[in-house]
C-alpha cells in the first residue's frame, strides 16, 4: 500500500526550509495521521541525520524528506554586481557586509548517497526533476519518491521518470515555486486538471489551500491529498520566527519575487520586496547568499521591512493551533464541505 493510501487524513505538511519545518511538527502531523515533512534544503547533512533521527524517535508512521535539485549553474554576473551594487548601502547602514554571490549545489550528491544508505518512507524533490537513475536507486530501497512540477508538461514528464506521486504546485503557493522554469504561473486548479489529464500517478495539491473547504476542493479536483505549507507556520510546533507568524496573520497582500534570493517566490510584501523587486536578477543561490547577511541583521533588529516573509495567498486563514488538531480539523471539515456539496449535487437536474 502506498504512503499516500495509508494515510488517516488527506493532509501533508509542505517541507518548509529555513525553519519552520522542525521534527516536532513533522512527527505531530505524521502521528496525528497526515504526512509530516522534514526539509533538507540549507542544511547539511549532520543536520538532516539528526532532524530524521528525532523524527523517528517520536513517531512510527510514515514522512517525507524533501530535497533541493541543483540548478544549472548559470547567471548573468553582470546583472548580480549591479543587484549587490544596489543593496550595499543597506548592508552597510546595519553594519554589515553583503554575502559572496557563490553558486552551489545545496550538498545534494551528498544528501541523496544519505538517502541512500538509510532509506526515509518518501522523498519529495523541489527545482526540477531527478534524473531516472536516483527515482530508481531510491525507490529499490523501499523510498516512494514524488516530484514537484509547476507546468502540465513537467507532470507528464514526471510519471515518465517512474515517480510514485506528482505535488502540483499553483502560483498561489507560499515559497519558492518549485518546478522547472515557467513560462506561466499556472493556478492550482487548471494546474491540477491539466496535470490529472496528462499523468496517471497521484496527484498532491499545493497552493493556497489552508482549510477543509480548501482541502475539499483539490480532492474533488482529482487529487489524493493536500500539500499545506503555510497553514501550519502559525503551530506551535513549527519554526516559524514571531516576525513570520505575525505577517502570516496579518491581512496584508503577497507577491512573487526574486528580491530575496534570486528565484521566484512569493511572500508577504514588505519594503524591501517592494523596493527590489523590480531590479532583482536570476540567479540561485546566488542572490541568497548575497542577501542573507543582511536579511539576517534585519532579522536580529527585529525589523520585518527586510527579511523574506514567505507565505500563500490564503495567509490570513492560517490559524495557530496545534498540530494534531490542525489536521484533525482540517480533514474534518473538508468531509463536511464535500458532504454539503454532494447534498446540493443531490438536488440538480
Ligand atoms: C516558509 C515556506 C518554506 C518553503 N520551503 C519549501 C521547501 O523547502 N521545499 C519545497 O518543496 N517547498 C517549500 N515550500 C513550498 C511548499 O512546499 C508548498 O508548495 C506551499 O507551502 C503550498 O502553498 P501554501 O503555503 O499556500 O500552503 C515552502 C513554503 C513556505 C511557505
Amino acid at each position: 500500500m502506498s504512503v499516500l493510501s495509508a494515510l488517516r487524513h488527506p493532509i501533508v505538511a509542505a517541507p518548509m526550509a529555513g525553519g519552520p519545518s522542525t521534527p516536532a511538527l513533522v512527527s505531530a502531523v505524521s502521528s496525528a495521521g497526515g504526512l509530516g515533512f522534514l526539509a533538507a534544503g540549507m542544511i547539511d547533512t549532520g543536520r538532516l541525520a539528526a532532524d530524521i533521527a528525532e523524527v523517528r524517535a517520536h513517531t512510527d508512521r510514515p514522512f517525507g524528506v524533501n530535497v533541493f535539485l541543483p540548478g544549472s549553474g548559470a547567471v548573468d554576473e553582470a546583472a548580480i554586481r549591479a543587484y549587490a551594487d544596489r543593496l550595499a548601502p543597506h548592508a552597510g547602514e546595519r553594519g554589515v557586509s553583503l554575502g559572496e554571490p557563490v553558486g552551489g549545489d545545496d550538498g545534494y550528491p551528498d544528501k541523496l548517497a544519505m538517502l541512500l544508505a538509510d532509506p526515509v518512507p518518501v522523498v519529495s524533490f523541489v527545482f526540477g526533476l531527478p534524473d531516472r537513475a536516483a527515482v530508481a536507486a531510491l525507490r529499490e530501497r523501499g523510498t516512494e519518491v514524488w516530484a514537484t512540477v509547476t507546468r502540465p508538461d513537467a507532470a507528464t514528464a514526471a510519471a515518465e521518470l517512474g515517480v510514485d506521486a506528482v505535488v502540483v504546485q499553483g502560483t498561489e503557493a507560499g515559497g519558492h515555486r518549485g518546478g522547472l522554469p515557467d513560462d506561466d504561473d499556472y493556478g492550482l486548479l487548471p494546474m491540477l486538471r491539466l496535470a490529472a489529464a496528462g499523468c496517471d500517478r497521484p496527484l498532491v495539491a499545493a497552493g493556497g489551500v489552508v482549510d477543509g473547504p480548501g482541502v475539499a476542493a483539490v480532492l474533488a479536483a482529482g487529487a489524493t491529498a493536500a500539500q499545506l505549507g503555510t497553514a501550519f507556520l502559525r503551530c506551535p510546533e513549527a519554526g516559524s520566527s514571531p516576525m513570520h507568524r505575525a505577517a502570516v496573520a496579518s491581512s496584508a497582500p503577497t507577491a512573487l519575487t526574486r528580491a530575496y534570493t534570486g528565484k521566484r517566490a512569493r511572500g508577504v510584501v514588505n519594503d524591501f520586496l517592494r523596493r527590489h523587486d523590480a531590479a532583482a536578477p536570476a540567479g540561485y543561490p546566488q542572490v541568497l547568499h548575497l542577501t542573507r547577511p543582511l536579511i539576517a541583521a534585519a532579522r536580529r533588529d527585529g525589523d520585518a521591512s527586510v527579511p523574506n516573509l514567505w507565505a500563500g495567498q490564503a495567509h490570513p486563514l492560517a490559524r495557530d493551533l496545534p498540530a494534531a488538531e490542525l489536521v484533525a480539523e482540517v480533514s474534518a471539515d473538508a468531509r463536511h464541505a464535500l458532504a454539503a456539496a454532494a447534498e446540493r449535487a443531490s438536488h440538480w437536474g
